[in-house]
């Protein structure tokens, strides 16, 4: 840091001291360059400070318009400015004193220190110009009144990586007294640790000038919830079957930190259980452990047999190659269009794996697959493209161009419920998947994707891995614009049909074992479609089918 900024910034922390005092007795004329000059000691043993908190940055000086000058309040480590620093600023303009820069933020031209002198230019400015329009008196000539100021002179600073920029900010104003309050020290390390609670304790100690234990006291709530968060992501992913390595990469903490958090889990099962036996409903025992409702079921449903576990959940077994599901159980995934009823993932897992196996979803979604299998006792890794609902057990991961995650070699069974092929232009935007997804291929890209990636897997898995593979037809109209004109005059597209998905799959190296209906409930339709579609001769689609293969 350059010693004029200090200067300025000295000026500027020597002025709020006084102001605290007893601003109105503070005369302007003290606030003079000179005045400022003799500071510049002080500032010198501050930038030694400053270099010692090892918060050096690269800086530049320049040249800019007043008003090119950015000044964002949200950014601003100060909840308020003080107007009659600006004054004394102001004022002490009119005699021609000079400020030493202002700093800026390089590229962005934000504002970082030096608020009141960037506000006292405005100021005497306003000043000046009311100022012409009243007439000279003996003791006071327009001449004698400086000219306001058009540029300013400036220091840009590169904001280090990883500090958010109020922070920084903060930083300019805490190296030199006591210049911002307490009271906007924390609240600034309360933002920074809401953003972020792994936010590092020790930065945050350098650049607001405080204690260690005093940053601590800040935002010790915000730390004990995420602790407390991260303690049910531990146990969620423990009971998915992830290892500790695993589930430290996700929570960002050290295998021998997960291990102590997984030591709490007999007994916080305990606790659960007892509970839960003496008849306390799981959504009680939920709230009472601030656990999620899924990881109280877990715990309920641990050690069961399938059958049991069923049973509890309420989901009665189709032993039959038709299921029909009527709604989405609520326990299972997110609220969200492409959702799949977490019975038939139960369906699934119940006929075609056992207890313990692991299953890999390498388009999750919102997650269904992943929470019954976590009330089945199966093991279980998500992946999807877009984690849409920011889930810490879905890995984020673009089958498209990153190919199969390593753990397919250990899956014994693979979920597979894919997005149709380029039906983007008919949804509405919010619900649209995103750049990069399958769903915005085109029917050969589509075609040649699911023929590559079943042919990589059927290569990839051990023996016994199975498939299960859920999609409907999907033909835009085609065959009935063929009926209609009676002669081969196709309005929509070329489809893809269950015999297209049958040949990919078989020709991949998979031997088809089962084919079943899962029809969508004619309920999930809406009544203007029924109508639409019965005026026009057509038929909507309520077939959806899964496919069973093996290797
Ligand atoms: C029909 S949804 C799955 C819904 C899920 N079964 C559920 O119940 O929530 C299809 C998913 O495939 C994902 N997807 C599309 N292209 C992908 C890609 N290239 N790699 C990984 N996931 C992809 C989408 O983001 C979407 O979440």
């Amino acid at each position: 840091m350059e010693s004029d900024t200090m200067e300025a910034d000295t000026m500027e922390a020597d002025t709020m001291e006084a102001d605290t005092m007893e601003a109105e007795t503070v005369n302007a004329e003290t606030m003079n360059a000179e005045t400022m000059k003799a500071e510049t000691v002080k500032a010198e043993t501050m930038k030694a400070d400053a270099m010692e908190m090892e918060m050096e940055t690269e800086t530049e000086t320049g040249k800019i318009k007043v008003s090119e000058v950015i000044f964002d309040p949200d950014l601003y480590p100060r909840e308020k400015w003080n107007s009659s620093t600006v004054n004394i600023y102001a004022d002490s303009l009119q005699g021609g004193a000079k400020f030493p820069p202002l700093i800026l933020q390089k590229g962005t031209n934000i504002l970082l220190d030096g608020v009141h002198r960037w506000k006292s230019i405005e100021k005497y400015r306003e000043k000046y110009e009311e100022r012409k329009t009243q007439a000279d008196t003996d003791n006071d000539r327009l001449e004698d009144w400086a000219l306001p100021q058009d540029e300013v002179e400036v220091e840009y600073h590169i904001v280090p990586d990883g500090i958010p920029i109020k922070l920084y900010a903060a930083s300019l104003s805490t190296r030199h007294g006591e210049r911002i309050t307490p009271a906007d020290r924390k609240a600034l390390a309360r933002e920074i640790f809401e953003e972020n609670p792994d936010f590092n304790l020790e930065t945050l100690t350098r650049f607001i000038d405080v204690s260690k234990s005093t940053a601590a006291n800040y935002v010790a709530d915000i730390r004990a919830r995420r602790k407390e968060a991260q303690k049910m992501v531990a146990y969620r992913l423990h009971r998915l079957g992830w290892t500790m390595e695993e589930i430290g990469e996700t929570i960002n903490l050290a295998k021998s930190n997960v291990s102590n958090i997984c030591s709490e889990f007999p007994d916080l099962e305990k606790q659960n259980k007892s509970l839960l036996d003496s008849g306390i409903p799981h959504l009680d025992v939920a709230e009472r452990f601030n656990m999620p409702l899924t990881l109280v079921w877990a715990v309920d449903l641990a050690g069961r047999t399938d059958e049991q576990r069923l049973d509890r959940l309420g989901i009665k077994i189709q032993p039959y190659d038709v299921w029909n599901f009527i709604r989405c159980h609520e326990l299972f995934g997110n609220d969200y269009p492409g959702r799949i009823p977490g019975e038939l993932i139960a369906h699934v897992l119940y006929f075609f794996t056992e207890p313990g196996d692991m299953v890999l979803d390498p388009m999750a979604g919102s997650g269904s697959t992943l929470d019954v299998c976590l009330a089945m006792g199966r093991k279980c890794y998500g992946y999807d493209i877009d984690n849409k609902y920011q889930r810490s057990d879905i890995i984020k991961h673009d089958l498209a161009t990153a190919g199969w995650p390593e753990r397919v070699k250990k899956a014994n069974l693979i979920f597979w419920d894919p997005p149709y092929f380029e039906k983007i232009e008919n949804r509405p935007k919010e619900k649209s998947y995103i750049d990069g997804s399958i769903s915005k291929l085109s029917r050969e890209e589509y075609l040649a994707f699911f023929t590559n990636r079943l042919s990589e897997a059927s290569a990839l898995v051990k023996k016994g891995t199975r498939l299960a593979f859920l999609m409907s037809d999907w033909d835009d109209g085609e065959t009935q614009a063929e009926r209609k004109n009676g002669e081969t005059q196709n309005e929509g597209r070329k489809g893809i049909f269950l015999w297209d998905y049958a040949n990919i799959i078989s020709r991949a190296g998979w031997r088809l074992v089962r084919h079943i209906q899962v029809p969508l409930s004619t309920q999930q339709i809406h009544p203007d479609t029924v109508l639409k579609f019965r005026k026009s001769r057509r038929l909507a689609r309520l077939e959806r089918y899964l496919l069973v293969a093996e290797v």
